[in-house]
């Protein structure tokens, strides 16, 4: 389902000029494309030097502001494609004042252009689109497409954290994971009755929990 484009959505995603750092959304694309990519200096972004956590398809920003609360001597780096949909996380952090959180509007095979090497800690990846049909199998977040770019600047004792209410989705996972290298732990096929005592919801995981699904998790390491 395609959402209607919001109301004056240019003017409200420009006063977050601070907190949105990347934006390749088509009305911001002005840029030749050589000037256009350029790493990230967090160290400068967030002024510390704390570890950084990256959410990759980070929806209405729900779930990294209450890390971001939770934790706040972390570092969080939200990721999503839709701007229509990343307004609502900016206008979050914002109103909670928070400082530990920035956002970049871009796709995820696109960090290799913003994310320096070896930079970031953990990688969020919750309730990634599914996409069933074989033919899109490209375009899951956990195919090998994407691994190569996670692969580049995940520390090398960084850990991938996934959730999804799909166990296909979550089977293709943990496979295409493994064959990459990955080391899997702290699998669940049902977190609500695992002994995972540190989990935060998302706002699709409510959702999926009140319809009674079984949510699938897991942690993927390196070293
Ligand atoms: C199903 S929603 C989940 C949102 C949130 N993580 C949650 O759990 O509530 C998946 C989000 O990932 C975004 N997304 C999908 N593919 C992406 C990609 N390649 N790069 C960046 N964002 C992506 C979608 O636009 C969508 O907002």
């Amino acid at each position: 389902m395609r959402l209607r484009k919001r109301k004056n959505l240019e003017e409200r995603i420009g006063v977050h000029t601070d907190l949105l750092i990347i934006d390749e959304h088509p009305f911001i694309r002005k840029k030749p494309e050589a000037e256009r990519y350029s790493l990230i200096d967090t160290k400068k972004v967030f002024g510390n030097d704390n570890p950084v956590y990256i959410e990759i398809g980070c929806g209405k920003g729900g779930f990294v502001t209450d890390m971001a609360i939770k934790y706040p001597q972390i570092n969080f780096l939200a990721v999503e494609k839709v701007s229509n949909v990343i307004i609502c996380g900016l206008d979050k952090t914002k109103e909670k004042n928070l400082t530990n959180v920035r956002y970049i509007c871009c796709d995820a095979s696109n960090l290799c252009y913003y994310i320096k090497n070896d930079s970031i800690s953990r990688i969020f990846l919750n309730f990634s689109c599914p996409w069933p049909k074989r033919k899109y199998a490209n375009q899951r977040l956990t195919n090998k497409r994407f691994l190569v770019v996670y692969d580049d600047f995940l520390k090398a004792d960084g850990e991938i954290w996934q959730k999804t209410d799909s166990e296909e989705f979550f089977d293709y996972s943990m496979e295409s994971l493994t064959d990459y290298g990955f080391k899997l732990k702290s699998v669940s096929r049902d977190l609500a009755n695992s002994d995972c005592d540190y989990n935060v919801t998302t706002e699709y995981e409510r959702f999926f929990m009140n319809e009674g699904k079984a949510i699938y998790r897991l942690e993927a390491f390196r070293k």
